[in-house]
């Protein structure tokens, strides 16, 4: 096996090979903005990772690993429209740099592409893999809405939530790397623990973006600070903050989570210091580790050599503390 940094660079070098130059310019210049404006390519060199764990050779994932990508972004897109997010990776969002409209149809049409990358696989394949991804796409929406739902809840509570991040996150993460175990043609056993390990780690990689979300850093994050709060998003901290806090203060922090204010600044500003005063940040980071040992632990279950699993492993520790 490879190293994982070297899965994403023979990712990055496939798809500096599949530029769209088409026309209309407003639908393929939104595209190939966000496609080539980086991001950490996780889930397509998870899908290059796996194939090989699973002994097939990586190559033969590239298209998947395309196909994941391209819908990935197409839900970033998505996803900036409905959370009112001006940047993303440090540069404009698609509906910001154009507007809605076009940043709809270019998500849109990223998510037929996705299809169209799958269909480079012999018809066995290609239906296995389309399986598992209407999974994830539909699990997909079904998370985003309850998030978008639970931004006007007040009862939300962290069991709903956790659902939540597995269907908006954790679903897309575990899917990219079943479809590296389809493509290896491994036990149907094997697709199903590799996409709970996905799913796992997915988590703990939600609860690390919530926690960014406040406290990390807007050049290195490349995203605005504070956006969960400004929209009420009942994150993880917000329930770890709950279960800490005394009785006024969860009054105080319930009531500040349900306003929706012009001026942001003194909201975010009482909720980082109740947080931080009540040590959200280190109770998250100990659920975080919690997830990616349970994430580690599934793979205890798969035959395949100690050395192997040690890279995902290792994998799955490095995400923890990211701050990008
Ligand atoms: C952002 O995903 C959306 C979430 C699921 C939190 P990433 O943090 O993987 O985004 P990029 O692709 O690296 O920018
Ligand atoms: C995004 O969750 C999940 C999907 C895009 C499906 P967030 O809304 O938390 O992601 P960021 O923080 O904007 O990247
Ligand atoms: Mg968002
Ligand atoms: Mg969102
Ligand atoms: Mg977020």
């Amino acid at each position: 096996m490879y190293s994982t940094a070297q899965y994403t660079d023979f990712f990055i070098s496939y798809l500096e090979t599949q530029i769209i130059d088409k026309e209309p310019k407003n639908l393929y210049d939104p595209i190939e903005y966000i496609m080539a404006m980086g991001g950490k390519r996780l889930r397509p060199t998870l899908t290059l990772l796996t194939t090989d764990f699973f002994g097939a050779d990586y190559k033969l994932a590239l298209p998947a690993a395309l196909a994941i990508e391209v819908f990935h972004n197409s839900s970033l897109i998505h996803d900036d429209i409905i959370d009112e997010d001006p940047i993303r990776r440090g540069k404009p969002t698609v509906h910001k740099k154009w507007n809605t409209n076009t940043a709809i149809l270019a998500g849109d049409a990223m998510i037929i592409l996705t299809y169209e990358h799958l269909q480079n696989y012999e018809p066995n394949l290609f239906k296995d893999l389309i399986k598992a991804v209407n999974k994830m796409g539909i699990k997909v929406c079904e998370g985003q809405i309850l998030d978008v739902d639970f931004e006007t809840r007040q009862d939300v509570t962290v069991s709903e939530y956790l659902k939540m991040i597995k269907y908006k996150t954790g679903a897309l993460i575990g899917t990219s790397m079943k479809m590296g175990a389809i493509i290896a043609q491994t036990s149907q056993e094997n697709c199903d623990l590799i996409y709970e390990f996905g799913i796992n780690i997915g988590l703990a990689f939600q609860l690390q973006d919530d926690y960014l979300d406040l406290f990390g850093d807007t050049p290195t994050f490349g995203r605005r600070l504070g956006g969960d709060i400004i929209s009420n998003k009942k994150t993880y901290l917000y329930f770890k903050a709950l279960e800490i806090v005394t009785e006024t203060e969860k009054e105080l922090l319930k009531n500040l989570y349900a306003v929706r204010l012009k001026d942001n600044t003194n909201k975010i500003k009482a909720i980082t210091e109740l947080f931080l005063k009540s040590g959200v940040p280190k109770a998250t980071q100990e659920s975080i580790k919690k997830y990616t040992f349970k994430a580690s632990k599934i793979l205890d279950k798969i035959n395949i050599e100690e050395n192997n699993k040690k890279l995902l492993r290792d994998f799955a520790e490095s995400l923890i503390g990211r701050q990008v």
